[in-house]
């Protein structure tokens, strides 16, 4: 898959740009707040549908301004012509998508489209970090080549949030509660059950390339194991059983209701869920050094373009924001190494990296090339 251009109009610092990309490497070189991660950012909104820093998705409107528009061409193998993808956002309004120039309504039609691997400094604290940004890798790396996981998670969420109501509630409602709790248990099981069944496959893969990744980058025969964590407690080969994981979801949510009553919330499903991490059988997040925790959340984001590639026959982008000035020289070049057959757009403020890519100078919202 390759991004052919993007034009942006408002967009944070950026005014009015057409930026023009090769299908290798592309540096985007420039000093400190002069759009660098806002270029990358806007491309990354057409990949997960909206910013990956923005609290609200009109905070990326220019300031002073009443909307933003960005488009993008690209290339995939499924036409031969270059197809266009739109979002616009103004104040007050609903977002507008365009793929094709035909509008779409839901952002579940849009992801998918654009597939592409951010990998920005936060993504080295992966390992570090509490479970809800592993969870949060596992879902945008699985939607991009699954449509139904997407929805199945959209749906588990709005599922989530009535019955989270209803605990809340108990105390001043518990009839409402008494006689509804059990619907929104039984279809919170059954979305849990298919998420969790999803995830714990893509952990398994991606153990598989971590394992490899980690072996080459610290030339040491270290065993890396990684497994998925699921609040029904079940092993990777039980979740392979949907109906059986189902019926213990429905099974927990049936039976602990005043326990989830005195915590406001409900305490079993797939947003507590998370991925287990061990080099030689004891904690990576515990127990490894700093080193080794970058060294396996760079495998991590390998992995995601790795199988990415597997499911849907192309390299998704590689969108590296800062982050080659965060790894070490043994590191960079690896990661290098390991991506150069695709498309990459690298973000730096050193000049020194690269002798064969396409330059862009970044100044004060303007992109030079
Ligand atoms: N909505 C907005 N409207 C106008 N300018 C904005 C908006 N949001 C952010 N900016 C400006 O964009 C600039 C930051 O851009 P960006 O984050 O892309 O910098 P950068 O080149 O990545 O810098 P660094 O090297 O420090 O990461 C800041 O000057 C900030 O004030
Ligand atoms: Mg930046």
């Amino acid at each position: 898959m390759v991004c052919n251009y993007i034009k942006l109009k408002n967009y944070r610092n950026i005014e009015d740009e057409e930026i023009v990309f090769d299908d290798g490497v592309n540096v985007l070189e420039g000093d400190n707040a002069q759009g660098k991660t806002n270029l990358i950012e806007a491309i990354y909104t057409f990949t997960t549908g909206k910013s990956f820093r923005a609290v609200k998705e009109a905070d990326a409107i220019k300031f002073g301004e009443k909307e933003y528009l960005i488009e993008i061409g690209f290339k995939d193998s499924s036409r031969s012509d270059i197809q266009t993808l739109s979002v616009g956002v103004a104040r007050g309004c609903r977002r507008k998508i365009l793929l094709n120039g035909v509008k779409i309504d839901k952002l579940s039609e849009m992801i998918g489209c654009f597939r592409a691997v951010l990998f920005c400094p936060e993504h080295l604290s992966l390992i570090k970090e509490g479970p809800s940004m592993r969870r949060n890798y596992l879902d945008v790396a699985i939607s991009q080549f699954r449509p139904v996981y997407l929805k199945s998670l959209q749906k588990y969420y709005a599922i989530l949030e009535q019955r989270n109501k209803l605990i809340k509630n108990a105390e001043a409602d518990f009839s409402t509660l008494k006689e509804t709790i059990n619907i929104w248990s039984e279809q919170l099981a059954h979305e849990a059950a298919f998420i969790s069944h999803i995830r714990s496959r893509y952990v398994k893969k991606v153990e598989e390339a971590v394992a490899e990744y980690f072996c080459e980058m610290t030339d040491k025969k270290e065993n890396v194991e990684m497994s998925y964590i699921g609040s029904s407690k079940q092993s990777p080969d039980e979740y392979e059983d949907i109906e059986a994981v189902e019926k213990r979801y429905k099974e927990l949510l049936s039976s602990n209701i005043e326990r989830e009553i005195a915590a406001g919330s409900t305490l079993w499903g797939i947003h507590k869920d998370d991925i287990e991490i061990l080099i030689n059988g004891k904690s990576a997040r515990s127990f490894a050094s700093q080193g080794q925790q970058r060294s396996l959340a760079l495998a991590m984001k390998l992995a995601e373009g790795d199988i990415c590639r597997y499911e849907t026959g192309e390299n998704p982008i590689f969108l590296l924001d800062d982050v080659l000035s965060e790894l070490d020289e043994r590191r960079r070049n690896f990661l290098l190494c390991s991506i150069k057959d695709r498309q990459v757009i690298i973000s730096t403020c050193e000049k020194t990296y690269f002798a064969t890519s396409k330059k862009i100078i970044v100044k004060n919202g303007e992109y030079i090339f």
